[in-house]
């Protein structure tokens, strides 16, 4: 077996009082998509806030290609090729897509005695490394991100990714918010970063997205790693259950069992009056 890319042993989480991350451990392959499932409130986000700098852990190990690292914020992280696109966008809707592929890395070019932004380039080079991943609706790189529909705009930040050369994408919840076409897309996209041997963490509670592009998996329950497998190691139903938290879903169905035997809380059928 080949060493991880990243590597988590034991690591755990407080806030205060409140402990969100209990021990959990976790290899991350080059070339390969984890997918990391859990209900809300599970400590995903929390997690890949950990991978990207923007939070410490309280303790435990991280290791990149075989080396401890420890973040103090989220540019040590990307610098490390760490790129994270985080749950509810990330990006900035009065920014023109050209500015944004590029915020913080700009293309500049000589002007006389001056160094000026390149805005030809830089949109150009958006636009080219959009239309790589099979976004071509877009031509015009100085239109504005908030034009962008949801698919677009996570496949802009993966695009952006590939080209300053992550070797680690993070992607939280992608595919939350979208449409069945344009969810279909940004898989896809998944799938073309992992070909070019990136590894990819991908964040869903969606078990049918998580399937088709995973090769491993990991799901959280209130903070602790109740299960880590790899694909076709588990059924749909398993993986389903387990989210769920598979003892209150056996209870839940007791309890309708319950009802359906007595008639305790299974009101009558509603009687039309005419
Ligand atoms: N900065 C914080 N301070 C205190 N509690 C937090 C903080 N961030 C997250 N939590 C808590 O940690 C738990 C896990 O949250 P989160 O990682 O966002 O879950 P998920 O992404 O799986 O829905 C939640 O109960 C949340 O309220
Ligand atoms: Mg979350």
């Amino acid at each position: 077996m080949k060493t991880p890319l990243l590597k988590l042993t034991g690591i755990n989480k407080s806030f205060g009082p409140i402990d969100v991350l209990h021990d959990i451990s976790l290899d991350v392959h080059a070339g390969e998509v984890l997918c990391l499932l859990g209900d809300n409130g599970a400590g995903k986000s929390t997690l890949i806030k950990i991978l990207s700098g923007v939070h410490k852990p309280s303790s435990g190990l991280m290791e990149l290609d075989n080396k401890p690292v420890s973040f103090e914020g989220p540019s040590e992280a990307s610098e490390q090729g760490i790129a994270t696109v985080h749950q509810f966008g990330g990006t900035f809707p009065l920014m023109s897509i050209g500015r944004s592929f590029f915020v913080g890395a700009e293309p500049t070019r000589r002007w006389g005695p001056f160094t000026i932004y390149d805005r030809a380039r830089a949109n150009g080079i958006a636009v080219k490394e959009m239309r790589e991943l099979g976004i071509t609706r877009i031509d015009d790189g100085d239109r504005l991100v908030g034009g962008l529909s949801g698919g677009e705009r996570q496949a802009l930040a993966i695009a952006r990714a590939v080209h300053f050369g992550a070797k680690l994408l993070i992607l939280d919840e992608p595919t939350a918010a979208l449409g069945v076409k344009e969810a279909a897309h940004v898989l896809r996209i998944v799938l073309q970063a992992r070909q070019k041997g990136i590894a990819v963490v991908f964040i869903t509670h969606n078990v049918i997205h998580a399937l088709t592009v995973g090769d491993h998996f990991a799901v959280l329950i209130r903070g602790a790693k109740a299960a880590d497998f790899r694909k076709g190691e588990k059924s749909r139903e398993e993986i389903t259950d387990l989210m769920a938290g598979g003892e209150q879903m056996a209870e839940l169905e007791a309890e309708i069992e319950s009802y359906m035997v007595t008639g305790e809380g299974h009101p009558e059928p509603a009687k039309h009056a005419h």
